[in-house]
């Protein structure tokens, strides 16, 4: 077995971050639904942010299977206020088309490594990242449509607390 080159090993560490920071950042959405006593959202935020956590473990176990060796840096802080429920979705929507081309550039960097596992593995967040940005942009799709109506919330609050452990809603 080749070990995992040296630019690789730091790239995915970086990812780790990235992963780590995006879980933190919808835990910080969670609670401010959660204040706001939207539990379907707040409910929805944290089994996006148990996911975010899991990509993080995925590139972690990763690196480790392939002989390398992982860092774990500092998690910047979230931000903890939005100014409506619209906002944060929006917010997610343009953090998930960030974390998407920063996957990309892993995939770029592995062809250029001819590190083959590393591809078939980023090719699972590859696809990972056509559903996040689906999911996002539906939210702020639906959102947008409610344009903040308080029954309209009430109910897709509702239909969001019953998003499964798998992460597919319905
Ligand atoms: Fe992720
Ligand atoms: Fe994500």
């Amino acid at each position: 077995m080749t070990t995992i080159g040296k630019k690789m090993q730091d790239a995915m560490n970086e990812q780790i971050n990235k992963e780590f920071f995006s879980s933190y950042l919808y835990l910080s959405m969670a609670a401010y639904f959660e204040d706001k006593n939207l539990m379907g959202f707040a409910h929805w935020m944290r089994q996006q942010a148990d996911e975010e956590g899991e990509h993080a473990m995925k590139f972690y176990n990763f690196i480790l299977d392939a002989g390398g060796r992982v860092y774990l840096k500092a998690i910047e802080a979230p931000e903890t206020d939005w100014k409506s429920n619209l906002e944060v979705a929006e917010q997610v929507a343009e953090h998930e088309a960030k974390v998407t081309a920063s996957i990309h550039d892993l995939y770029e960097l592995a062809q250029q490594e001819k590190d083959y596992a590393a591809q078939v593995m980023l090719q699972w967040f590859i696809t990972e990242q056509v559903e996040e940005e689906k999911n996002a942009a539906e939210l702020v799709a639906k959102l947008r449509l409610i344009e903040e109506r308080g029954t309209a919330v009430l109910m897709l609050d509702h239909r969001l607390s019953k998003r499964n452990g798998e992460g597919d809603e319905e």
